[in-house]
């Protein structure tokens, strides 16, 4: 019998590409999303990719307790993949109670309905975030965590230790964290990508959007770091290859492969790419030149982070394979696609 991945926020950026993938190696995926920051664009793209007209989506908020008992009793979950939550770092700092009330609730009611039904796989998607800015590079997942600049990176650090707690105190109740780095590009179909509402926060909608004709001008936040060309350094990973990691952390529990109840696992390439070299391999690889200026740092950024992925290649037998110049380019055929 297949079993049954339920991935709550599955019709956003990371969600979609992670049902997709799950679907290709042979899971179900029950979607669940409240479509308060996205549209069933990615959803519908998810369909067509993947041949699924009949997948299940079910239009709930995490929030409310009542719900997802509820879609547990529904469906029988063999593990679920947390996704639903806000991610912009400013809007939190303006609107934190917005952030800790959405982001904490939604996964305290997870981690209850997994606990009341004597055990779940739960997989949270934590971010680079919690290392700040890191003394030591690349970070292994032993760098230690520093104190939050944002609320919604606190969220981050909240969670990961709501499911560490969780794991060690109710019975079956398994966990593994997944710390992102950057994660960009779009699915090769360009039928599923990134939909940022409003102006973009995050470096490649804007430069897509730029490069489109969407925006005048990317600024780039700062040439005076530290750094060989003096722009931050982010490992940046592609977002095929990070849904994939998913699918590997997903069998590591249901396969029984876990070594401690509670795991986590750095998702980044291993590779530090500046702002100013992303842009560059952008113009490149498409082949058209990109409108940008240098401008003041960005309040909150930190100069240079990548990982060490070496214990997700091992452990989880998982490994980023696209390069930036593939990512960069089904990035620019789904702004297109946009148009
Ligand atoms: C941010 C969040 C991270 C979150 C991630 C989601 C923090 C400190 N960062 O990462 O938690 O998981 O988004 O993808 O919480 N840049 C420009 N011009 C722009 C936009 C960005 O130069 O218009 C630069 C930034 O200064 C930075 C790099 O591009 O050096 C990447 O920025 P961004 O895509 O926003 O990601 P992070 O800030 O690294």
């Amino acid at each position: 019998m297949k079993k049954t991945v339920l991935v709550s926020g599955g019709a956003g950026f990371i969600g979609s590409h992670v049902t997709v993938e799950l679907i290709e190696a042979g899971y179900e995926v029950v979607v669940a999303d409240n479509f308060s920051n996205c549209d069933d664009t990615c959803f519908e793209g998810v369909k067509k990719i993947t041949g699924r007209e009949d997948l299940p989506l079910v239009k709930m908020d995490f929030c409310d307790r009542n719900a997802v008992g509820k879609l547990f009793k529904d469906y029988h979950i063999d593990a679920v993949i947390h996704f639903a939550a806000f991610k912009a770092v400013g809007e939190s700092v303006a609107d934190p109670l917005k952030y800790y009330t959405n982001n904490l609730q939604s996964f305290l009611n997870v981690l209850d309905v997994a606990r009341e039904q004597g055990g779940c796989n739960v997989l949270f998607s934590s971010s680079a975030t919690v290392y700040g800015e890191p003394e030591k590079l690349p970070v292994t997942e032993q760098s230690p965590r520093q104190a939050a600049t944002s609320p919604y990176g606190n969220t981050k650090q909240m969670c990961e230790d709501f499911l560490r707690d969780c794991v060690a105190a109710y019975p079956g109740v398994r966990g593994i964290a997944l710390r992102y780095f950057n994660p960009i590009g779009a699915h090769p179909s360009a039928l599923i990508g990134e939909l940022p509402r409003g102006v973009p926060n995050n470096l490649v909608p804007f430069i897509t959007q730029t490069a489109i004709g969407k925006r005048a001008c990317l600024s780039i936040f700062g040439n005076d770091y530290p750094t060989p060309d003096g722009t931050c350094q982010r490992d940046y990973i592609d977002i095929v290859d990070l849904a994939k990691a998913h699918v590997c952390a997903v069998a590591r529990m249901l396969d029984g492969k876990m070594e401690e109840p509670y795991e986590i696992f750095n998702i980044g390439t291993g590779r530090p790419v500046s702002v100013l070299e992303l842009v560059n391999a952008f113009e490149k690889v498409n082949n058209l030149k990109l409108n940008y200026k240098f401008a003041p740092r960005r309040p909150g950024d930190v100069t240079a982070i990548w990982a060490d992925p070496s214990l997700a290649n091992e452990k989880l037998g998982w490994k980023a394979e696209r390069t930036v110049e593939e990512t960069l380019a089904a990035a620019w055929a789904w702004e297109r696609r946009l148009k």
